[in-house]
Order: C-alpha cells, then sequence, then structure tokens
C-alpha cells in the first residue's frame, strides 16, 4: 500500500477534520452544525444549523472589513462589515442567531487575502469561529471607565434619541456591534433612572433595506400626534446609504421594542450630508420642530404628525465655526441665570475644525419664533467645551423638572478609531445640567456636572494649605483606582500661575495651570501615559477665564481614562481623555511668582 499522501489529499483530509472539529465541537449542542466551504480565491460559505444563540466571529483589527452576509430560506437576513481575522483573533464579537434557530442559515463572505496558502480556510477566522449560548462581556479592558457610560462591547459614537419618560432616562447611542471601530451603524440602547447606572439592552433599532442608523432624536408623543399611540417613544434618525434619508420608528413599551413605520423614509433630499434630525415640540405653534444638519448649515422643518414635514429657514451662512461640516444640531430654550429673560441656544457640533483640531462643538445664543432662529451674536464663536473630547453634545427630551441635561461622546474623528482599547470604544461625558449666565452683556452657556454625580462620592479627604513653590501630596487617597473627584477653592495671592500636576509613579502626568496673567486654564496631557498611537492626541488646550476674581472654583472628574475640568461651576470646561499606565495617585501643586491658598482640596473617591 502506498503510504504517501499527495498534497491535495492532505489538504482534503484536514478540511474534513477541521469541519468534524467544528460540527462536534460543542458537547452542549448536540444538533448544532458549522461547516465551512472554501470556494476558491476567499470565497467562503458556512452552514449553520443549531439551536444556539450566538456565532462568535473572530475578528483581526488592523486589516480590512469583510462583507458578511447572512442568508436563509434565500432572503438576505442580515449584512455586517467584519475585520474576520486572517492572522490572529484580537476579539471576538457575536452575530445573533436566535431568530433563525434550527433553520438552515447560509454566511456568504470572501476574505481579502488570495494566497492559497494563506487565504480561505487557512485564515484563522475559519478555525477559531464558532457556536455557543453566551458572549461573555466581562471587562478586559483597564481603560474602561468607571463611572462614564461605555458600550458592553464594540465601537460607540454619537449620543441618540436621549429621552426622558416614566421616571427613565433613555441613552441610545451609534454602536457598531460587529467591532470595535466605526461601521455597521445601529441605535445601541442603555437605561438609567439617575444618569448613572445603566442597564444595557439589546440594540434597539438596526440597519435595513434604507441604510444603516445614523444619528438622531427621540420624542414622546403625548397627544398621539402620529397615531402610533398616545404616549409612544417615536425614534426619528437617518439612514445612510447611497444617500441619506431621515425615517421614524416608534415603541409603545417604554422603549423595550420598536417598530418602523413602514412608509420610511419621511423626509429627503438631493443634499449628501443630509443628517441627525433633532425634533422638539414647540408649544406656541403647536407643532413638532425638526433641526437638520445640512453640510455646513442647520436646517428646519417643522410638522403636525412627525411624519410630513415642511421645511421652514436654513441658518448658518456666516455665523460662527466652518472648519468642517456641521453635525448633530439641538435647539432648546433656557433662562438666562438671575434675570426673568429666556434664550434659545442652538447647539452645533462640527468637525473638523474644533478650536484644538478635530471634532468640537459650538453653539449660538438667540431667538427662535417656531420658524427662524436668530443669532444674537453673529460675530461670536462660542465653544461649549475647552478639550478635545467633547463631541455630538445633545440634551434629553422631557427631562423632569425642566432640567436641559446634555452628554456627549468624549472622543474626537482625529483618532477615535485608534485610542488603546479594544472590547470597546469611546465612552460618553458625564451627564452635564446647561444653564445661561451674562457677562459683560454677552450670554454663554454654562455646563455644570449634573447632581446625580455626588451620589459617586465614597471615602473623601479634605486638606488646606499654602503653596510658595511645590506642595507634594503622595497618594491623595487611599485605595484609589482612577476614579475621584477633586474640588478645589483656592484664593490667589500674588501668584502669576496656579499649577498642580496630577501623576503616577511611571512619571505620567497631565498638568493643569491657571496662568493668572494670561487669564487662561490649561491642561496638558503630553506626558499623559500612552500618547503615540495618533500624532493629534499629544495636545495641551487652554481657554480663557474671566478675570478680575481671587477665588477659583474647579471640579476635576479623572476616571480611568479622562479628566474633566469644570471651572467656576462649569461656566468653562475642558474634557481631554488620557490613557496612563496607572492611574494618577498624587497630586504636586506649585506656584510661579507669588503664593496662592488652598482654601479646600477635597479628593473624593469615586465608586458606582
Ligand atoms: C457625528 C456623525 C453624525 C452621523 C454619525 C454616524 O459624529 O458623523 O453626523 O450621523 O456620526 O455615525
Amino acid at each position: 500500500m502506498n503510504v504517501l499522501f499527495s498534497f491535495k489529499q492532505v489538504q482534503t483530509f484536514l478540511t474534513i477534520l477541521v469541519m468534524m472539529i467544528f460540527s462536534f465541537s460543542d458537547a452542549s449542542a448536540d444538533t448544532s452544525s458549522l461547516l465551512i466551504k472554501d470556494l476558491g480565491e476567499g470565497h467562503c460559505l458556512v452552514h449553520i444549523n443549531t439551536n444556539q444563540r450566538y456565532l462568535l466571529l473572530p475578528v483581526e483589527e488592523v486589516i480590512p472589513d469583510v462583507r458578511v452576509s447572512m442568508i436563509v430560506n434565500n432572503k438576505e437576513v442580515n449584512v455586517a462589515d467584519v475585520r474576520l481575522a486572517v492572522n490572529r483573533v484580537d476579539y471576538f464579537v457575536p452575530l445573533d442567531l436566535s431568530d433563525y434557530a434550527g433553520k438552515n442559515i447560509l454566511l456568504k463572505f470572501k476574505l481579502g487575502s488570495n494566497d492559497p496558502i494563506r487565504g480561505k480556510l487557512s485564515a484563522v477566522c475559519c478555525k477559531e469561529m464558532k457556536l455557543s449560548d453566551t458572549f461573555d462581556t466581562g471587562n478586559r479592558e483597564k481603560f474602561r471607565p468607571t463611572y462614564h457610560f461605555s458600550p458592553l462591547y464594540g465601537w460607540m459614537n454619537d449620543p441618540n434619541g436621549m429621552v426622558y419618560k416614566d421616571g427613565e432616562y433613555h441613552l441610545f447611542y451609534q454602536h457598531n456591534p460587529y467591532g470595535s471601530k466605526w461601521g455597521n451603524m445601529h441605535w445601541g440602547h442603555a437605561i438609567s433612572k439617575d444618569l448613572i447606572n445603566w442597564e444595557h439592552r439589546p440594540d434597539a433599532i438596526t440597519p435595513d433595506a434604507l441604510g444603516t442608523i445614523f444619528s438622531g432624536s427621540a420624542v414622546v408623543d403625548t397627544d398621539n400626534t402620529a397615531g402610533f399611540g398616545a404616549g409612544a417613544i417615536v425614534a426619528i434618525y437617518t439612514q445612510n446609504s447611497d444617500r441619506q434619508v431621515q425615517s421614524i420608528a416608534y415603541s409603545t413599551d417604554n422603549g423595550r421594542s420598536f417598530t418602523k413605520y413602514e412608509n420610511n423614509p419621511v423626509l429627503t433630499s438631493d443634499a449628501r450630508d443630509f443628517r441627525d434630525p433633532k425634533v422638539f415640540w414647540h408649544k406656541e405653534t403647536q407643532r413638532w420642530i425638526m433641526l437638520l444638519a445640512v453640510g455646513q448649515e442647520m436646517q428646519i422643518f417643522s410638522s403636525s404628525n412627525l411624519k410630513d414635514w415642511a421645511f421652514e429657514s436654513s441658518f448658518g451662512e456666516g455665523q460662527g465655526a466652518h472648519g468642517g461640516v456641521w453635525e448633530c444640531p439641538d435647539l432648546f430654550e433656557l433662562p438666562v441665570d438671575g434675570t426673568n429673560e429666556k434664550k434659545w441656544v442652538l447647539l452645533c457640533n462640527l468637525n473638523p475644525g474644533g478650536p484644538f483640531g478635530g471634532s468640537a462643538t459650538q453653539y449660538f445664543v438667540g431667538t427662535f419664533n417656531g420658524k427662524e432662529f436668530v443669532n444674537e451674536s453673529p460675530s461670536q464663536t462660542k465653544w461649549m467645551d475647552w478639550g478635545k473630547d467633547h463631541y455630538a453634545a445633545v440634551t434629553w427630551s422631557d427631562a423632569p423638572d425642566n432640567r436641559r441635561i446634555a452628554i456627549a461622546w468624549m472622543s474626537n474623528w482625529q483618532y477615535a478609531n485608534d485610542v488603546p482599547t479594544s472590547q470597546y470604544r469611546s465612552p460618553n461625558s458625564v451627564p452635564r445640567d446647561l444653564s445661561l449666565f451674562t457677562v459683560d452683556g454677552e450670554t454663554y452657556l454654562q455646563s455644570a456636572p449634573s447632581p446625580e454625580l455626588l451620589k459617586l462620592r465614597d471615602i473623601s479627604k479634605k486638606r488646606s494649605f499654602k503653596v510658595n513653590g511645590t506642595r507634594t501630596i503622595k497618594d491623595m487617597i487611599a485605595g484609589n483606582e482612577g476614579a475621584y473627584e477633586i474640588e478645589l477653592t483656592i484664593e490667589n495671592q500674588y501668584a502669576d500661575v496656579i499649577g498642580f500636576r496630577l501623576y503616577n509613579d511611571k512619571g505620567e502626568e497631565v498638568d493643569m495651570q491657571y496662568d493668572m496673567k494670561e487669564k487662561k486654564f490649561s491642561m496638558d496631557r503630553r506626558k499623559s501615559g500612552d500618547v503615540g498611537f495618533n500624532e493629534n492626541f499629544p495636545m495641551l488646550t487652554w481657554t480663557a477665564i474671566e478675570s478680575g476674581k481671587d477665588e477659583l472654583k474647579l471640579r476635576l472628574f479623572v476616571d480611568k481614562s479622562s479628566v474633566e475640568a469644570f471651572v467656576d461651576g462649569g461656566r468653562f470646561v475642558m474634557t481631554n481623555q488620557v490613557f496612563p499606565s496607572e492611574p494618577y495617585t498624587h497630586i504636586d501643586f506649585y506656584s510661579k511668582g507669588g503664593a496662592y491658598k488652598v482654601d479646600s482640596f477635597v479628593i473624593y473617591k469615586l465608586k458606582k
């Protein structure tokens, strides 16, 4: 007998072996089968028949996406772009099969590599994909924040559809459930009663034949104007494919499930960038108002039923910053502190063109009559946050007690896809309560940390001291794991620079300074830890501060991978990500050109 097998025979034998291993690899699912066929030139077909919930797809982050098409009964029931692993597995993502239990499911994809040895079945994904009833979302990330919202897994960008109803805050968000880079946009979903503790829900709105699900808003249709039911939550969102169109979906079970409106889309245009609808009820004119980001302007539409929309006006030409495309608008009315007056605020996120490059949030203050927004200070550009990581900021609809609560995505399009996490990417900012204040006749937006954040405070330590030179406090608080708040009240005594440096034993630091001469507050993250993943990350950000104040008040929210500074109750805010290899546990206070007094330095450990 000839014991020498040809290469082809060995290959066939190995292929059969691999198929057998896949077919019988999970003892708990005896009826499950997973069979991968090599169709040549990278084309693969996977036959699945299972009662198990997920197919776990292995992802390799650095390689290009592959379009995976899921077919049941000859119909394409799902399409996802996945970086299917060829050389190594960085992490897995779950493909939910539960709707097709016991049916024959086909997956079709073409791996990028045409190399006969490395391509196709020898690609790691073909060996590693597996059926499972569970998907492990246990945290594997050292940079995952303790008290900021982050997705359980996968990519997140803009907060979407924020609405409050029946004691619950809903937070939807741009989610890629098939990888930790941008793509496959779905609306992820989480619910909270206190803006701090979030219950993760399944994705609420998933892509369909009209496109992926881009940003948008949600309202409570109390009077049943749309006919979906009184009190229905109606989500209004952009669908992205070759063009961008606006669609709606409704929920009559407090956001637990959504039904897409059968006559979507409800608004179209020949403009290329036509997205991010923000809808609210305008009491005075008894109509719904929609703001849409269109190129570098905001367009305003009105409707009586959320389905038929009429163009009213556009805003933007010659106003504010235009370094990039305008995105994610919001429009709301706020009282002006210390007066009986109210003014309208138009939030306008733009990318690029922020004060320190990339994405940022500008705003305009003025009037709105149901048709037109008029900016009261056309020559001014006003920024809502002076850090690098505050984008797509929008507010909750129907928040209780007339509150106007905003939240932002805490990243920047310049490097969002590169930050050093992998199970998930990018959290949100802490929630902020908005109000208006006036300085020298000019009205500005104040973003104060939401009062719910006080609930996070655990043990604290208070100190007061004078700084003339340097004052070091090692190990600011016991058991510091990198999630804390610092509350500072400083009285200047002729110092030119009032500085403090958070740092760790690795020499990584975030340096903050009030420059009293230049009237600036700055935050320098150039030596904050891992800063090398993108050239736009290392940065010193700064903002002008009000002059003539000898008492300085500051609250700093530090988490595993961020520092948010609220100067003077949120009159100036600075939000920056940082990636230290270990928490900043020490602080140095320093002065230049004179001394200052720290009337109160309180550090609170924060815990959920
Ligand atoms: C802003 C944005 C939106 C768009 C979404 C897509 O970050 O570009 O304009 O709807 O992200 O994910």
